[in-house]
């Protein structure tokens, strides 16, 4: 079964209230990371069919601070299916309501695997590329993936040859005192 991704996208907007801000007035990166994982869960779901948790996050870079009062708007869609997980992609946008202007906050990948009643992982419909814009992001998230599984396993505790960092860590705000 295939299906498209318009039937899953989904956008949510939110008032910045003070209750949201962190100590210097700004909103807390944490709000808007639980936004996130809601609206994927909402997006995975939906496209899904069934109950999906979290498996993992791809880099969330916070490109420029939100303030209190600004209108926050999130969009999900899936941009890649395998046989139980999907990639949500997200971009997050806030809006000054005065001035109208609009700022991308940051964009991410949450990769959302569905579970059954028994907690089960289940398969998952394909989905419909049918734009230039739907396989590239398709491609992306293929691309994404190799690179995850090529991570080196240097940094493996039994791998790690600690010689061969030492010269690097000088170069850092750090002091080896081992
Ligand atoms: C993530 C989780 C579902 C993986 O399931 P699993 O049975 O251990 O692992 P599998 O190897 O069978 O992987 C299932 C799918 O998840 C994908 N996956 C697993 N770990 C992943 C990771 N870290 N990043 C991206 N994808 C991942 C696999 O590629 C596979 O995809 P596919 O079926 O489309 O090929 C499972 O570890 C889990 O339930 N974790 C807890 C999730 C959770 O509670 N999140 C909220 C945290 S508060």
């Amino acid at each position: 079964m295939f299906k498209h991704p318009k039937e899953s996208q989904v956008t949510i907007t939110q008032l910045m209230l003070p209750s949201h801000s962190n100590f210097s007035g700004k909103i807390h990166g944490g709000h808007i990371l639980n936004l996130m994982d809601q609206i994927a869960f909402a997006c995975a779901s939906k496209h899904s069919q069934n109950y999906c948790v979290t498996a993992s996050v791809n880099r969330v870079d916070f490109l420029s601070p939100i303030e209190v009062g600004e209108l926050v708007t999130l969009k999900a869609s899936i941009n890649y299916t395998g046989k139980t997980s999907m990639v949500v992609g997200l971009r997050v946008e806030s809006e000054n309501i005065q001035t109208g202007k609009i700022k991308h906050c940051n964009s991410s990948y949450f990769t959302m695997v569905a579970k059954d009643d028994a907690g089960k992982n289940v398969a998952v419909p394909g989905i419909i590329l049918d734009t230039e814009q739907a396989v590239r992001r398709f491609s992306r998230s293929i691309a994404r993936q190799q690179q995850t599984r090529h991570r080196s396993s240097r940094f493996n505790a039994s791998e790690f040859k600690i010689e061969e960092h030492l010269d690097s860590i000088t170069q850092h705000n750090a002091k080896v005192v081992l």
